[in-house]
């Protein structure tokens, strides 16, 4: 199923390529994320690339733009497929890693990454957001957030599905929305550190591109079972 990315937040490379071997077939890519990179680096991403699999490199960029942009060319050169940096990084920011991430694919002769802005994170709830500074509503600052990254030429954003209908309503069809905080139904009831969650089948329904899971099936006693369950209720929910 393409619509479904699993977070290898595991300890070692040789954990992260047995994960995703076994979760050939079922797994439309895999997230390395800061813990496995700052581990592992590039060759890590270099050997999943090689046996065919797609990388989401979430790395979540969040500087000024002339460092994002080398930041963005340099996570092209790893071969991944989906890069991010934080929306609230500003417009220039993110047109800088637009721009970059073109650039590299184009010189390289590959194919443009996706390109995505992170919104708020999905741990985070309206008092958390407001004790930050930030005064209008969550759902207000995520859609604000959105519609800045799309404006910038990103390809999309994360955002906890529970803003995906009114991203979707935002900034229209072709406009990416990827979701991790994928809780409850066929992933499993534990919500972790997660808030603002919803099942796989439901965060489909309301308009995600993808979904990220990562403790509900990296954590399963049998990864592979967990996620042909996540799978089977994506296809019930796209049928
Ligand atoms: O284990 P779990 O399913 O909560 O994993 C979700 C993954 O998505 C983690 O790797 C987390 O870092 C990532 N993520 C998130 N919220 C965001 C962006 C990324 O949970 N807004």
């Amino acid at each position: 199923m393409d619509k479904l990315l699993v977070a290898l937040d595991v300890e070692t490379g040789t954990r992260a390529i047995e994960l995703a071997t076994s979760l050939r077939g079922l797994a439309g890519g895999v997230k390395v994320g800061s813990r496995l990179f700052t581990l592992e680096g590039p060759p890590l991403v270099r050997r999943l690339v090689e046996t065919g699999v797609r990388v989401f490199l979430d790395l979540k960029f969040h500087d000024i733009p002339n460092t994002v942009a080398q930041a963005v060319d340099a996570a092209v050169q790893t071969g991944a497929w989906m890069i991010n940096v934080h929306a609230s990084g500003g417009v220039a920011m993110m047109q800088a890693a637009a721009t970059a991430g073109a650039a590299t694919a184009q010189r390289l002769g590959a194919a443009p990454p996706l390109l995505i802005g992170v919104t708020v994170l999905t741990s985070m709830d309206e008092p958390t957001l407001r004790a930050s500074g930030v005064e209008r509503t969550l759902l207000d600052h995520v859609v604000a957030l959105a519609r800045m990254a799309k404006q910038a030429g990103l390809d999309g954003v994360v955002a906890s599905p529970q803003e995906t209908a009114a991203i979707r309503a935002a900034c229209g069809l072709d406009f990416a929305i990827v979701t991790p905080g994928i809780r409850g139904a066929a992933a499993g009831a534990a919500k972790d550190d997660q808030v603002r969650t919803m099942g796989p089948g439901e965060a489909v329904r309301a308009g995600a591109s993808y979904i990220v899971v990562g403790r509900p099936i990296i954590a399963a006693p049998d990864p592979r079972a967990a996620a042909a369950a996540i799978v089977a209720e994506l296809a019930d929910a796209t049928t």
